[in-house]
């Protein structure tokens, strides 16, 4: 998902020309402005966490691109592509690498496990939005 501040910064294009450029299947993609009820339900495994609050009202700050990409090893593919989170830790030629220096601000959100995935896809997606 490219989150607000990808948008906002007019780098969702850049973003998704990554992912296609690799070549990963493009399954699904919108656009939209997330609710507080579904970025609650997006974030709720991070409840307890002290930046919790914080990061659903910056979700909800403005649209984002949400997606769904196919591909071998994607969780993987796509986590290595993103950058670590840790700002310090992101490199060069990675999305947050290249274009963040911030926490909150990261720019993209990738699915952390093939179960979180399925999850969010159904959390994002209804079924007919998947494309074969
Ligand atoms: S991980 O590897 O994605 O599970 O990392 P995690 O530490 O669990 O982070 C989960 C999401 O919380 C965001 N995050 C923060 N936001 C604001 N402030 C602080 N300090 C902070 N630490 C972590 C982080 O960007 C993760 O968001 P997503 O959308 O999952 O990338």
């Amino acid at each position: 998902m490219v989150k607000p501040d990808g948008v906002e910064r007019r780098l969702a294009g850049e973003i998704i020309r990554r992912f296609e450029t690799r070549g990963l299947r493009l399954v699904a993609l919108k656009m939209l402005h997330p609710s507080r009820e579904l970025a609650e339900a997006h974030y709720a495994v991070h409840r307890e966490r002290p930046f919790y609050g914080e990061l659903v009202d910056f979700m909800i700050s403005g649209p984002v691109v949400a997606m769904v990409w196919e591909a071998g090893d994607a969780i993987k593919l796509c986590r290595n592509m993103i950058g670590a989170l840790k700002p310090f830790e992101a490199v060069a030629g990675t999305i947050r690498g290249d274009f963040t220096t911030e926490i909150q601000t990261n720019l993209v959100h990738g699915s952390d496990s093939l179960e979180t995935a399925q999850s969010e896809i159904a959390l994002w997606f209804k079924p007919e939005e998947l494309l074969a």
